[in-house]
C-alpha cells in the first residue's frame, strides 16, 4: 500500500532516528526500515522515506528523536472480555483444588457466576473496573482493543455491556471495536431451552445491540451451544451486515471453525482443538486464527493448536489477551505474546505479527491500523530494545518508552 508521498513538504511532524518495524510486508524480518524518517500529517502516516530523500523540511515540523529506539505499529489485543463484573478467584481456588472449567461451569459457576454480577452491576462500575484493566494494556502499548459482551444474556445488559465499551473509548485515548456476545452461554431463564434463546438472540438482541457493535461472536461447545446453534447466529448477524467471528474448537473439536470461515468469518479463535483439514477451509476464506495463549495456561489445557499446518497454509496468526474473569484473566498482551512462543511454538516476529497487523485483520481494521505505512493511522510505540523479538522477550517486563495515537504523544 505504499503510495506516492503526498504533503511531502509540510507534514506536521516527523519521527527520526528510529529502528521501524512496519510489519508492512514479508520480505524482510518484521517489515524493519533503517535510515528512515517517518512523516505524520493529520494524524496519519504521511510517508516514510530514507533519509537521504527527505527534502528540506519548514521550521514549523516538530521533530521527534529516536535515539535508535525501536518503533512498531500501536498494539492490537483483538479478542477481550474487559467489561464484567465481579471476579472469580474463589472458581480459580476450586480449579487449584482439582476442580475442571467444564465441572464448574455444568454447576452453574463459570461464565454465569459473571452474568450475575454484571447483570447486578451499574454501568459506571462496569466502567471504573474495566478501567482499570484498560490502562494496564495500554501501558504496554495497545491502541486498539476488541471488547466483548456476552456476561448479560438479556438484551438489557448485553447492551448495556457494549454502552460500557463505548464510553472507556471516550474516557481512554484508545479504538475500541465493540463485539456482541450474546450466544456465550445459556442463561438461566433458559435452562434446557437453548433453542428459545438463540431465537431471542436471532430476533431481538442481534437488531437492537447492531448500533453498538460491528460483529457477533458465539461460543460453540458442549458447555455452550452446538453447531446448529452457532449457525443461526451468524445468519442473523450477516443478515444484519455485521461480522462475525466465533470461538471455536476451545475444549473439543466442533468443526465450527472450519463452517464459520465458510461464513466469511473475520477470525476465529482459541483453536486447540483444529485440524490440518479446517486449516485448509480456514485458508481458502482468509479467515484468521486467533490464538490464545493466556487462557490455555490458565485452565492447565495441554491441546495445543496446530501451529505447524496454519503455517502450512498461510493462515494469518493473530495473538490475544482474552481477558476474562474465567479462563483468562490476563492484563498483559505483551505476555500473551510471549506465550505464544513459549507455550505454543511461534516465533517472536509472528507473535509480533499477531499483536500489530494480523490482529488489525481479525478485526477488520487492515485499512487503518496494524502496520506501518502510507496512509495508515500513526498508532506509534516506542520500545528501549536492542531488537524486536526483545519487546517480547521479557516476562514481567514492560519495555515500552512512549505511545503515539494518531501522531499525538499519549505516554
Ligand atoms: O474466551 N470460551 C468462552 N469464553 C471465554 C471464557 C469466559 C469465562 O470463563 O468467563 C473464553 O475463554
Ligand atoms: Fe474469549
Amino acid at each position: 500500500m505504499e503510495s506516492e508521498p503526498s504533503n511531502l513538504n509540510q507534514p506536521d511532524q516527523i519521527f527520526r532516528g528510529f529502528r521501524i518495524a512496519t510489519f508492512a510486508n514479508n520480505d524482510v524480518a518484521y517489515g524493519q526500515r533503517h535510515d528512515c524518517i517517518l512523516a505524520v500529517t493529520g494524524g496519519n502516516i504521511a510517508w516514510i522515506l530514507p533519509d537521504d530523500e527527505v527534502p528540506a523540511l519548514a521550521d514549523s515540523v516538530q521533530i521527534i528523536e529516536g535515539d535508535g529506539r525501536w518503533m512498531t505499529p500501536g498494539l492490537i489485543d483483538c479478542h477481550t472480555h474487559l467489561v464484567y463484573g465481579g471476579n472469580r478467584a474463589g472458581e480459580w481456588e476450586m480449579r487449584l483444588a482439582g476442580a475442571s472449567y467444564e465441572e464448574i461451569s455444568r454447576s452453574g459457576g463459570g461464565i454465569l457466576s459473571s452474568v450475575k454480577a454484571t447483570r447486578a452491576a451499574s454501568i459506571d462500575e462496569l466502567v471504573d473496573s474495566a478501567s482499570v484493566r484498560l490502562n494496564r494494556l495500554m501501558q504496554e502499548g495497545v491502541t486498539t482493543i476488541e471488547i466483548k459482551s456476552g456476561y448479560g444474556l438479556d438484551l438489557e445488559t448485553e447492551i448495556k455491556m457494549l454502552k460500557a465499551a463505548k464510553q472507556l473509548e471516550s474516557a481512554h485515548e484508545i479504538s475500541v471495536a465493540t463485539t456482541l456476545l450474546a450466544a456465550h452461554a445459556v442463561p438461566p431463564e433458559f435452562k434446557s431451552n437453548a433453542d428459545q434463546y438463540i431465537d431471542l438472540v436471532c430476533n431481538e438482541i442481534i437488531p437492537a445491540a447492531k448500533p453498538f457493535c460491528s460483529a457477533v461472536d458465539a461460543f460453540c461447545e458442549s458447555i455452550a451451544f452446538d453447531v446448529d446453534q452457532t449457525v443461526r447466529v451468524f445468519e442473523s448477524a450477516l443478515q444484519h451486515d455485521m461480522d462475525i467471528k466465533v470461538h471455536g474448537e476451545q475444549l473439543t473439536h466442533t468443526g465450527i471453525s472450519a463452517k464459520a470461515a465458510t461464513m466469511g468469518a473475520v477470525s476465529a479463535d482459541h483453536l486447540e482443538y483444529l485440524t490440518h483439514d479446517d486449516c485448509q477451509t480456514i485458508s481458502q476464506h482468509g479467515t484468521v486464527a486467533t490464538l490464545l495463549p493466556g487462557a490455555f495456561y490458565c485452565l492447565n489445557e495441554t491441546q495445543k493448536p496446530p501451529i505447524v499446518a496454519l503455517r502450512k497454509h498461510s493462515v494469518p496468526i493473530a495473538v490475544a489477551t482474552d481477558c476474562n474473569p474465567g479462563s483468562s484473566p490476563v492484563t498483559s498482551l505483551l505476555l500473551s505474546a510471549n506465550m505464544a512462543c513459549n507455550l505454543f511454538g511461534l516465533t517472536a516476529e509472528e507473535a509480533l505479527r499477531g499483536i500489530t497487523t494480523n490482529a488489525a485483520q481479525a478485526l477488520g481494521l487492515a485499512e487503518s491500523v496494524g502496520t506501518l505505512e502510507n496512509g495508515k493511522r500513526a498508532d506509534l510505540v516506542v520500545w528501549d530494545v536492542e531488537s524486536p523479538a526483545e519487546i517480547v522477550y521479557g516476562v514481567g517486563h514492560n519495555p515500552c518508552h512512549s505511545v503515539y495515537r494518531n501522531g499525538k504523544q499519549i505516554r
